[in-house]
């Protein structure tokens, strides 16, 4: 793959790609039990839908807070009842969050080839850039581009309209990487470059009429895929 560090923008999603949602499963283990896991999943999965619906009834409110009402739904849906001093523990282990272990030398190693890195993401500047910082890996990014400032959300196209803005750098410059299939078809259909973080081999992606600049495993894989120049 030719790509020129010196003009190429690496915007990387963070939830799901740099940062692992999944590892709340741990904290919600004492209120859920054994259900933990499922709950885990489902509250992922309720926190995107409600940044879905907000964005196309434009009706937004920011990403801790789709968060936070993502659990209370997870809560009523598997009968447990949690203390509102339970909950605010959670949402602040949600940001303090690990990042994924492949994620500190994939990030050094593209840095120092030479791409401008940012974060790109539905999350708060303020909650990214703890997690990012909280993870050790803030200083390999020159920016944050939160959608908190445009008050939608990905994969709304306006957001990677602001991202292109932000960055000054033309489309086919710029490489979405996301392990969000919505995020990199989102980002594709804007006429941005993508590349698709399988973190989960058994996830299928969605068959659209989009198709992903490229697929890897692991950001250590994309290193590799980016450094064969
Ligand atoms: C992010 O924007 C979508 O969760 C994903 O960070």
């Amino acid at each position: 793959m030719t790509i020129d560090p010196s003009n190429t923008v690496l915007a990387f999603d963070v939830y799901g790609t740099l940062i692992d949602p999944f590892h709340m499963e741990e904290h919600l283990r004492p209120a859920f039990g054994e259900r933990a896991r499922e709950a885990s999943e489902l509250w992922r999965g309720k926190q995107l839908e409600y940044s879905f619906r907000r964005a196309l009834m434009k009706r937004y409110v920011d990403f801790n807070q789709c968060t936070t009402q993502a659990l209370r739904f997870v809560c009523a849906q598997l009968g447990v009842t949690i203390s509102e001093d339970a909950l605010a523990k959670l949402m602040d282990q949600y940001l303090r969050l690990p990042a994924y272990a492949d994620v500190p030398a994939a990030l050094m190693s593209l840095a120092t080839t030479g791409f401008r890195m940012v974060a790109c993401s539905n999350g708060t500047e303020s909650a990214v850039r703890g997690l990012l910082e909280h993870a050790g890996v803030l200083q390999q990014f020159s920016g944050i581009v939160s959608v908190d400032r445009i008050r939608t959300f990905k994969p709304d196209p306006a957001v990677y309209e602001y991202l292109a803005a932000e960055t000054r750098a033309a489309k086919e410059n710029i490489w979405l990487i996301s392990s969000n299939p919505f995020d990199v078809i989102g980002a594709k259909a804007c006429g941005l470059r993508v590349a698709w973080v399988r973190r989960d081999a058994k996830r299928a992606f969605d068959p659209w009429e989009f198709e992903t600049d490229a697929v890897v495993h692991s950001l250590q894989e994309l290193t590799g895929k980016f450094d064969s120049r």
